[in-house]
C-alpha cells in the first residue's frame, strides 16, 4: 500500500511505515493544490502537515482507495472534515503526552518574555548599550499571585493552567464550551463568561481550535475590555486573533504585550507588528521539542499503520 507524506517528518515515524508500506515523502517546498493532487494520486494514506490544505478535490484526486488522512499536528483546520466524512476517510491527529506540555511550556516562555522584556533586554546587551546597573531599566511585571484567564481548557490549556497555578499561585479563570471539573477541583479554577475573563485576567492564553466560531475571538471589542497590564498569548491558531486590531492595541499600549507563536496571515505578520517592542513573535514552534516531535512522528505512524492493518485507529478526530 502507498503512504504519501506531504513534507519530511522525523525518520522514526517514516521508518515505522517503511517497514510495511511504500512511503513517498515530498520535500519541503510547498505544493499548489494541483501539485498536491498529483502527489497524492494512488495513496492509501496521506500524512499531512498544517501547511497543506486537504480539500475535497485533493481527496478525490487521491482516489477511492484513500483510507486515512493522518495529520502530523494537534490542530487540523487545514483538512475538510465534512468531505472526509462523506467519503468515509478517517482523519487522525497527534495529541500526546509530549506535544501538549511542549506547547504549554512555550506559552509560559512567551508569557515570561513579555512580562520581563526579555527580547528587548537581550538586544540591549548585544548592541553594547549596557553601561551601568540602573534601577529604572526594563521594568516588567511580577506574575506570582496574579490572575490567568484560559480560553479553551483542553489538554494544552489545562497544562498551562496547572503550571500557572502550581508554579506561580495564579488564580485561574476559564471559558470553555464544557465545564472542566478537574481544573475546578485541582486548581480552584472558575468557569466565567468571556467578558469577565477579559476584564479580570492579567494573562490571557488562547487554547482553542480554529473554527468559524473561534475566528477573531479576540478583536477590537475584546481588546478594549482587557486590563492595561494584560498579556495576551496565542499558541493556538493565528486567525483566532484579529491581528490588525491587536497591532493597533499594542501600538497604543492598550495592553501590556502579546506573545504570539501563530499568525493570522502566517507566515506573514500584520503590518506594523514587527516594529513593536511589546510583542514577542516565534515561528509556530509550540511543539518544537525533540521529544514532542519524535512522539508526534511515532503517533502519526501508529495512526496510519492501525488503519491500513484494519485495526482500531487511535486519535480519530470528530
Ligand atoms: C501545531 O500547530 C499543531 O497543531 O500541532
Amino acid at each position: 500500500m502507498n503512504v504519501v507524506v506531504t513534507r519530511p517528518i522525523p525518520d522514526a515515524g517514516l521508518n515505522l511505515m517503511r517497514e510495511l508500506y511504500n512511503v513517498t515523502v515530498h520535500d519541503d517546498t510547498l505544493m499548489s493544490e494541483d501539485e498536491l493532487c498529483d502527489f497524492v494520486k494512488g495513496a492509501d494514506a496521506i500524512v499531512s502537515l498544517i501547511t497543506e490544505k486537504i480539500s475535497d478535490k485533493v481527496m478525490a484526486a487521491a482516489g477511492d482507495q484513500l483510507k486515512i488522512i493522518a495529520q502530523f499536528a494537534v490542530g487540523y483546520d487545514n483538512i475538510d472534515l465534512e468531505a472526509a466524512k462523506k467519503r468515509g476517510i478517517l482523519v487522525t491527529n497527534t495529541p500526546g503526552v509530549l506535544s501538549g506540555p511542549a506547547v504549554a511550556e512555550h506559552a509560559l516562555n512567551l508569557m515570561f518574555a513579555i512580562a520581563r522584556h526579555t527580547v528587548p533586554a537581550d538586544a540591549f546587551m548585544r548592541t553594547g548599550k549596557y553601561s551601568q546597573w540602573d534601577p529604572n531599566l526594563f521594568i516588567g511585571q511580577q506574575l506570582t499571585g496574579k490572575t490567568v484567564g484560559i480560553i479553551g481548557t483542553g489538554q494544552i490549556g489545562s497544562i498551562f493552567a496547572q503550571a500557572c497555578h502550581n508554579g506561580l499561585r495564579m488564580k485561574v479563570l476559564y471559558t470553555d464550551m464544557n465545564r472542566n471539573e478537574r481544573l475546578e477541583k485541582d486548581l480552584g479554577a472558575m468557569q466565567v463568561e468571556k467578558e469577565q475573563l477579559l476584564k479580570e485576567a492579567d494573562v490571557i492564553s488562547l487554547h482553542v481550535p480554529l473554527l468559524p466560531s473561534t475566528k477573531h475571538l479576540i478583536s477590537d471589542h475584546e481588546l478594549s475590555l482587557m486590563k492595561d497590564n494584560a498579556i495576551l498569548l496565542n499558541t493556538s491558531r493565528g486567525p483566532v486573533v484579529d491581528e490588525i486590531a491587536l497591532t493597533k492595541a499594542l501600538k497604543a499600549n492598550k495592553i501590556f504585550g502579546a506573545g504570539l507563536d501563530v499568525f493570522e496571515f502566517e507566515p506573514k505578520l500584520a503590518e506594523g507588528l514587527a516594529e513593536l517592542d511589546n510583542v514577542v513573535v516565534s515561528p509556530h514552534i509550540g511543539s518544537a521539542t525533540g521529544a514532542a516531535r519524535l512522539s508526534m512522528a511515532e503517533c502519526v505512524a501508529r495512526n496510519v499503520v492501525t488503519c491500513l492493518q484494519g485495526l482500531e485507529v487511535p486519535n480519530l478526530v470528530k
